[in-house]
């Protein structure tokens, strides 16, 4: 099939290094504080707490998620479900809103997503994973990303995941250093993320435990960039000289 022509698309390899990046948090990277963490710096690219693909193909009321404001861009719409039918019809209306790009979740450990097949358990369904990334593609110009974990148990099948993923079209890659079995546990492990980054073509994020601008550059490595989660708001003031940025 062929595909629309980009109307936001990014040249990844013309972005600024590090690409420093606000992690998608649930409950917490709503448009307020996009908005919030976008006065501190004017690069840092933004992640939407994820939202279910069934809930904005059926809920106007989940639809509202889908309202920001200019200044958020460059930010991508984290997604999470299992079909890939519903994946394309939820890319395209974040398409018709000018967004970035669709980021799809396949590293939430929490149980009621894994049991429904969703977040973490696309890491054991390669053939969905990449048929997810294949029919988003198809459907709309957007600019498509995972954010995955090192893996279930262990780090064994993190290259031929992500090498897959990449073969079915995504443009950059997120990988938060602990396994499913981790979920939170233990300190993130940046060691199998480094080695990812030689196998594949695509920018490789490093995102785990990271305490502030500085602390993702002692991380960075070989890698693109470094995601921030939890120690997010106030940490991004580092990164780029902005007119909003204190120091208090
Ligand atoms: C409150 C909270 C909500 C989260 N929600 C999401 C989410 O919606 N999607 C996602 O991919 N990860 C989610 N995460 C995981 C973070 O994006 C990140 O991978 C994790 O916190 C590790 O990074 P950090 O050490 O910088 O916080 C969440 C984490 C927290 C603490």
């Amino acid at each position: 099939m062929k595909r629309p022509s980009p109307n936001h698309a990014i040249s990844w390899s013309e972005v600024k290094r590090p690409i420093v990046c606000l992690a998608p948090m649930d409950g917490v990277t709503n448009s307020a504080f996009r908005q919030i963490v976008r006065t501190l710096s004017k690069d840092v690219i933004l992640f939407s707490e994820f939202t279910s693909v069934d809930g904005l193909v059926r809920s106007e009321h989940v639809r509202l998620r889908l309202d920001y404001e200019p200044c958020e861009q460059p930010f991508f719409m984290q997604l999470f479900g299992n079909s890939p039918k519903m994946f394309a019809e939820a890319a395209r209306m974040v398409a018709d809103r000018g967004i970035l790009g669709v980021d799809i979740n396949m590293g939430c450990p929490a149980k009621k997503i894994v049991h429904s097949q969703h977040g973490s358990a696309l890491m054991q369904d390669v053939d969905t994973a990449c048929r997810i990334v294949e029919s988003i593609r198809e459907a709309c110009p957007l600019e498509v990303s995972v954010k995955t974990r090192l893996g279930w148990k262990n780090e064994k099948n993190l290259i031929n995941f992500t090498k897959s993923l990449e073969s079915a079209g995504i443009s950059m890659l997120t990988i938060h250093g602990r396994t499913y079995n981790q979920a939170f546990k233990g300190d993130a492990d940046w060691g199998p993320i480094h080695e990812l980054k030689s196998h594949l073509k695509i920018p490789v994020i490093g995102n785990g435990d990271i305490r502030d601008y500085n602390d993702g550059l002692a991380h960075l490595g070989n890698l693109d960039g470094f995601m921030i989660g939890r120690e997010a708001g106030g940490v991004f003031s580092g990164s780029t000289e902005s007119p909003g940025a204190h120091s208090s």
